[in-house]
C-alpha cells in the first residue's frame, strides 16, 4: 500500500525514535544519543546507538540500521503497511488512503473480513445443532475437548448445497462478495452458485492479527480430498500464512519454540500440550515467504516432519528452500518423527513430553544438508566421493550471506574429511581392502527409519560377552577370516578390549592376508592362521594374559561349539548381535564422529566404524 507523500515525514516527525526502541531495549542516554544494547545481535557491551533528532538508530556491531518504522518491522514481525499503521495509531494520525482504488480496495477487504467472519460464526454454530452432530463426534473423537474446540473456533459445514450461501445473503453480502471471499463457487454453466464446503469440519484460518481471513475443511470418514482449503482471495493468500500464526507470535514474545508441523490436527494438538509456537503450512509445502515469517519469530524454528518418506522428501524442499535465505543466526533445526506418526498421535500416545524429547534431539540444517547428498549414495570410490564433493560444493553455493557460507564451506569440508578418515583402510597400512565394516555407506541420520533410540546400557554382563566373543576368537583363529568384519563393527568400549580387538585384526591382516574375500568364502587356498602365531602376535603386543583370560571366558560360553567352525561362527555372530542391541544409540554416532575429528586415532576410527556397522545393520534389519 503506498502512502502519500508527506504523510510518512509527518508519522516520522511525531514520532519519538527513543520511545519506540526503549519499549524493546533500555537505553542509557549518551551525550546527543542513546545507546544500548543491540536487540538485533548477540552483544554485552552495548554498540546500539539511537538518535532521536536524526530519527536512526544504528548498531556498529552488525550494521543494522534504520528508522521508527524499520525497527518497528524488524522487531515486531510487521509489514511495512503494518508497521505504518501502528505508529501512526500510537501518535494519533489517522492513515489516509492514497487513492480512490486504494481507498476501494480496503474497504472491500474489511467487507470480505466481515463475511469470512459471519461464516466461521455460522459454521460455529451449526457444529451444536443436530445437523452438526456427525462433526462434533468427529472431533470428540479425536480427543478435542470442549474448551479446544471453542478455542479454536471450529465448525461444521453441513451438507447441503447452499445452506451458508442463502444464511450470508440474509445477513446483508451480496453473492459477488461471498464467492469472492471463497465461500461459494458459482458454476460456469449459469446455474446458481453453491456452498464451497459441504459436510467438513471446518478450521479457521486467521491473519496475523488473528482475524479469520480463510478456512480449511475436513472430510469425515472417507472422500476426497481430505483437506479442503480456501482458494486464494484477497484476504488470503496460503503461501504467505500459516496455521495458528497469530498464536505464535504471541508464543514467540514469550520466547517459546516455534514448531512447523505439517497439519491443522498436529498445530491443534501442539498447542493443547503447550507448544503455543506451533504452526502448520496450509496445504502446499513450505514457501520461502512462510520460512520468512517463522524467522520473524524465531532464530532456529524446528520443522517437524513424518519420518516416512514423504517427510523425509519435504524435509528435503524445506532445507533446500531455506539455504539460500540464511544469514547469520538464522536457521532451520529437524525434529523427524517416529515412522508412522504425526505430532498429534505422538502426543496421543506418549505425552507432551515426546514432542520435548523430539526439540531437544532436532537437527541442525547441516546435518539434513549432509544427509541429502549422501544418503542412500556409495563413496566407495574415489570417483564418487569426488562425485559426493562436487554436491556439496555447489549446494553451499547457494548460501547467499557469505558469512554463512563459509562456515558451511568449513563444516562440509570437516564432514567430508571424516568420512574420508573412515574409508580409508584401518588397522593395517597394508591391508588389501577397504576397512572392514565401512562399506562405502554413508552415516545414517535422522532419516534412517531404524535409528531409534535406546539407551546405552553396557554393564559387566556386556562386557563379559565382548569377552566371551574376543576369545573364541584367541582360541580359534582360524574363525577370523571369516569374523573379521563383525568384529571390526562390534561396539567395544573397554579399552583393553579394544587393544585386543584391534590386536587381533590386525593379526588377521599381517598373518597371512587373511581378509582376501576368497579366503572369507573359505574358497582360498592360504592357511587357517597358527594359534600359536596369533598367541604370540597378542604376548609381543603385552595382551597375553588378557588373551588368556577371554580365551577361559569363551570356553565357558561356547562350549562345544566352538570346535565346529559353522556352529561357532553362527553363535558368534548371535551374540555379537546381542550386544549390538544393547548399545544402539544415535546420538552415540554423535560422539563418536566427534571423538574422531578431536583425535583420529585408530580407536576412535573403530568406535566410529563400531557405530556406523551397528546403525547399518539396524536400518537394513538384516544379520548374518
Ligand atoms: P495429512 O494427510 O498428513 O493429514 O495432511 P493430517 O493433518 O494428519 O490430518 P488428520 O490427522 O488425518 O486429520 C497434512 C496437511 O496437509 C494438508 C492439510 O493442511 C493437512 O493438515 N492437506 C492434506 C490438504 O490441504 N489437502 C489434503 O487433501 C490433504
Ligand atoms: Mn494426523
Amino acid at each position: 500500500m503506498a502512502f502519500p507523500p508527506g504523510f510518512l515525514d509527518e508519522l516520522r516527525a511525531r514520532t519519538t525514535l527513543s520511545d519506540v526502541v526503549g519499549r524493546k531495549v533500555t537505553l542509557k542516554r549518551a551525550g546527543r544519543e542513546f545507546s544500548g544494547l543491540c536487540p538485533f545481535h548477540n552483544e554485552k557491551t552495548p554498540s546500539f546507538t539511537v538518535n532521536d533528532r536524526k530519527g536512526f538508530f544504528h548498531c556498529f556491531g552488525c550494521g543494522e540500521h534504520g528508522d521508527a518504522i524499520g525497527f518497528v518491522m524488524k522487531t515486531e514481525g510487521l509489514s511495512f503497511p503494518e508497521s505504518v499503521e501502528k505508529l501512526a495509531r500510537e501518535v494519533g494520525l489517522e492513515v489516509p488512503r492514497a487513492t480512490p482504488q486504494e481507498r476501494e480496495r480496503a474497504e472491500r477487504a474489511s467487507s470480505l473480513q466481515e463475511v469470512v467472519e459471519l461464516a466461521a460464526r455460522w459454521f460455529e454454530r451449526q457444529l451444536r445443532l443436530p445437523v452438526g452432530r456427525a462433526g462434533l463426534d468427529y472431533l470428540r473423537g479425536r480427543g478435542l475437548s470442549e474448551e479446544t474446540i471453542e478455542g479454536f473456533r471450529l465448525g461444521f459445514a453441513p451438507d447441503s448445497r447452499d445452506g451458508l450461501l442463502a444464511t450470508l445473503k440474509r445477513e446483508g453480502a451480496t453473492e459477488d462478495r461471498i464467492v469472492e471471499a471463497g465461500l461459494a463457487i458459482r458454476p460456469d454453466d449459469g446455474r446458481g452458485a453453491y456452498d464451497r464446503f459441504r459436510g467438513r469440519v471446518m478450521f479457521p484460518i486467521n491473519d496475523r492479527r488473528g482475524r479469520v481471513i480463510a478456512f480449511g475443511g475436513r472430510v469425515i470418514g472417507p472422500g476426497e480430498p481430505k483437506y479442503l482449503n480456501s482458494p486464494e482471495t484477497p484476504l488470503f493468500h496460503k503461501g504467505n500464512n500459516l496455521y495458528c500464526l497469530d498464536r505464535a507470535r504471541a508464543a514467540s514474545a514469550r520466547d517459546q519454540p516455534v514448531i512447523v508441523a505439517e497439519g491443522y490436527m498436529d498445530v491443534i494438538a501442539l498447542q493443547v500440550a503447550g507448544f503455543a509456537g506451533a504452526v502448520a503450512p496450509l496445504g502446499t509445502a513450505l514457501t520461502e515467504a512462510q520460512l520468512q515469517e517463522t524467522w520473524k519469530l524465531a532464530d532456529e524454528p524446528v520443522l517437524s516432519f513424518d519420518g516416512d518418506n514423504a517427510g523425509r522428501r519435504a524435509a528435503s524442499r524445506a532445507a533446500e528452500r531455506a539455504l539460500p535465505l540464511l544469514r547469520p543466526g538464522k536457521s532451520l533445526r529437524f525434529a523427524l518423527l517416529p515412522q508412522g506418526e504425526d505430532p498429534d498421535s505422538l502426543i496421543r500416545n506418549r505425552g507432551a513430553a515426546a514432542i520435548s524429547g523430539l526439540l531437544e534431539r532436532a537437527r541442525p540444517l547441516a546435518d539434513i544438508v549432509w544427509e541429502m547428498e549422501t544418503e542412500g549414495r556409495p563413496t566407495d570410490t574415489p570417483e564418487r566421493r569426488a562425485r559426493l564433493q562436487h554436491a556439496i560444493e555447489r549446494r553451499v553455493e547457494e548460501i547467499a550471506d557469505l558469512t554463512v557460507r563459509d562456515y558451511y564451506r568449513t563444516d562440509m569440508r570437516d564432514r567430508l574429511a571424516r568420512l574420508r578418515a573412515a574409508t580409508r583402510p584401518a588397522w593395517t597400512p597394508g591391508a588389501r581392502r577397504t576397512a572392514p565394516g565401512w562399506r562405502g555407506q554413508p552415516p545414517p541420520g535422522p532419516f534412517a527409519p531404524g535409528a531409534a533410540a535406546r539407551r546405552v546400557a553396557v554393564d559387566s554382563a556386556t562386557h563379559l560377552q565382548e569377552r566371551a566373543l574376543l576369545g573364541a576368537l584367541v582360541e580359534r583363529p582360524a574363525l577370523l577370516h571369516r569374523l573379521a568384519e563383525d568384529l571390526a563393527a562390534l561396539p567395544i568400549d573397554h579399552a583393553d578390549l579394544s587393544r585386543l580387538r584391534a590386536s587381533l585384526l590386525d593379526a588377521a591382516a599381517s598373518l597371512g592376508s587373511g581378509l582376501d574375500p576368497a579366503i572369507e568364502d573359505g574358497r582360498g587356498d592360504e592357511p587357517p592362521l597358527e594359534t600359536s602365531l596369533v598367541l604370540d602376535h597378542l604376548a609381543r603386543e603385552g595382551l597375553a594374559r588378557l588373551a588368556s583370560t577371554v580365551a577361559e571366558q569363551a570356553r565357558a560360553q561356547f562350549r562345544d561349539t566352538l570346535a565346529d567352525t559353522d556352529l561357532a561362527v553362527e553363535q558368534w555372530r548371535r551374540m555379537a548381535r546381542h550386544i549390538a542391541q544393547l548399545s544402539g544409540d544415535p546420538e552415540e554416532l554423535a560422539r563418536a564422529e566427534q571423538a574422531l575429528a578431536d583425535d583420529p586415532s585408530e580407536e576412535n576410527l573403530g568406535r566410529l566404524q563400531a557405530v556406523l556397522e551397528r546403525i547399518r545393520r539396524e536400518r537394513a534389519d538384516i544379520g548374518p
